[in-house]
Parts: structure tokens; sequence; C-alpha cells
């Protein structure tokens, strides 16, 4: 497994591969690695002949009083993931060499950057999308695999490869899942063990939101109290959103049928944390 920093190598790299028509998979990441990114390097593994891991903690999407300097950097252990993902290369740049000082364009989504997450971060999916079109310019994939857990990204990243006329395939991974049913999140080791234990709760109720719905409820006001009562009752989270929506568009839903997305964000000292359960 080979580890990349350099952009020029990278692209050089890229470009012999595709010479040699392999068929190169990306698997963007920010490191942190833990089972449910494991995950998505297996099913890229799967997806073509080259893959290449990016470990990028971009400081474009973190807000500016967001954690993007303490967020967990942990290279030797994800290094040891990547190897045994069946990685062929690590690529792993600087932010000086990603964005130097006259670095000045955006790829900015309208709508569906703005609302649910985008509403919270503002500047996030810009940050996303732009760090995502250049990954793709450097590594020159035919495939990328993203994870549903970030349901929103996934959309966005989609409707950009759509409206930008990219040529690579986006393949959505399920969302893997501690014991308890807790999205597996590198933002996880922020919680201390006692609300680690109770964080659970958020899966419970979403859990409990697609059982009401099977049992025929549509008002969304109504599930959406469910779901904050479960979670605010049982733990010290407090729900920043419940929405349930068209899994397509994100659009609200008035009367909630499936298939339905309900997807939450929930906030714990200063720390978000967010989920999604697909209702089909
Ligand atoms: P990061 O949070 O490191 O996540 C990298 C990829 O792993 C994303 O596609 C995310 O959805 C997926 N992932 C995270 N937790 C998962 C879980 N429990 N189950 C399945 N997949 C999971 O998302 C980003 O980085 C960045 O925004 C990035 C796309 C790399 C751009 O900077």
């Amino acid at each position: 497994m080979k580890i990349i920093k350099s952009l020029k190598s990278m692209r050089a790299l890229a470009q012999q591969w595709r010479r040699e028509a392999q068929k190169i998979v990306l698997v963007p990441t920010m490191g942190g690695l833990h089972e449910g990114h494991l995950s998505l390097i297996r099913r890229g593994r799967k997806a073509g002949d080259k893959l290449v891991v990016s470990i990028f903690v971009n400081p474009t999407q973190f807000g500016p009083r967001e954690d993007y300097s303490r967020y967990p950097r942990t290279f030797t252990a994800d290094k040891q993931k990547c190897r045994e993902g069946g990685a062929d290369v690590i690529f792993c740049p600087t932010a000086e060499a990603i964005y130097p000082d006259k670095f000045d364009t955006w790829v900015s989504p309208d709508v569906t950057g703005s609302i649910l997450e985008g509403a919270a971060r503002p500047t996030h999916f810009r940050g996303v999308c732009t760090i995502v079109l250049k990954l793709f310019n450097i590594v020159l994939p035919h495939t990328a695999v993203f994870g549903q857990k970030d349901y929103q990204q996934c959309l966005v990243v989609k409707r950009m490869v759509d409206d930008l006329n990219l040529p690579v395939r986006i393949i959505v991974s399920p969302i893997i899942r501690a014991a308890d049913g807790l999205a597996l999140s590198s933002r996880n080791a922020y919680l201390s063990p006692a609300r680690r234990r109770t964080a659970g709760v958020i899966y419970r109720a979403l859990c409990e939101a697609k059982k009401a719905i099977k049992d025929g409820k549509t008002q969304p006001a109504l599930l959406t109290r469910e779901v904050r009562k479960t979670i605010e009752g049982e733990s010290e989270f407090q729900v920043e959103y419940v929405e349930f929506a068209d899994p397509q568009t994100l659009k609200k839903q008035k009367t909630v049928q499936p298939p339905t997305v309900v997807l939450v964000a929930v906030r714990l000292g200063g720390i978000r944390f967010i989920d999604n359960l697909l209702i089909k």
C-alpha cells in the first residue's frame, strides 16, 4: 500500500492506471477510521481494480466554532485499517497543497445544500462539494463510495455529479451501527462513557418512528414530538431537528408515508451527531 501526499504524484499514478484500463475507486474520508469507514473500503475494494482511500480533514467544511482543530487524527491506526481493507493507496494531502493562499473557486450546492444540515452549518456543503470535486479531479476515480450515515451528503454529491456532468459512479453504502444502535462516527469518541451509554436512544427513537409509520401514523408534528420526547426524556442529548422527508429530494413530507427518510440531528456539549433511517 502506497502513501501519497503529493497531488501531482497521485494524479500521475491515476493517469497511469487509466492508461492500463484499470478501474479506479475512491473512498473519501477525514480519517479517525472506524468500522463504518472500513465497510466503505471493503465495498470499494469490490467495485474496481485500484482502491484509493483519501484521508484529509477538510478545513472548509467546518464552521468557525466547530471541532476542526480537535477532530480525531489517528493516522497510524488508520493506515492499519486501510491495509486490512485492501487499499492500494492512501492519499493524504496537506491543507496547504489543497487550499493554497490564492484559492478562490467554490462549488456551492443551492437548495439541497441549504436545508437541514445546511441550515445548521451554512458553508458545510460548499466545503464538502469543493473537496469532493477536487479529489475526483486528482484521483480520477470511475467510482466513489459514500456512507448513508451522511444521507444529505450523499444526495448533495449525487446532485453535483449530475449537475456538473461528472463521469463518476456514486455508490451509497449502508450505516454501520454499534451493538446498541448508535451509528458509528469519529465524533462518538467525544462522548464520556456515561453519555455514551445513553446514546443508543437516538436509534431507538428512529425505530419507534418507523413502527408508528408502519402502524399508520402520518402526522409529521406528532411523529416529530414522539422522537423528541424519547431522545430528550432518556438522555442529555438535545434534539436540533427531526424531519420526515422525501428520500430523493429531502423535501419535508406533509403527510408521512413510505418511502420516507427520518433524519435527526442532536447535540451535546457543543458537538452535533446525526443519524437517519430510510423507511421503504
Ligand atoms: P467522514 O466523516 O470521515 O466519513 C467518510 C465516509 O464514511 C462518509 O461517506 C460517511 O458517510 C461514511 N461513514 C461514516 N460513518 C459511517 C457509518 N457508521 N456507517 C457507514 N458509513 C459511514 O463524510 C466525510 O468524512 C467528509 O464529508 C468527506 C466526504 C470525506 C469530504 O471531506
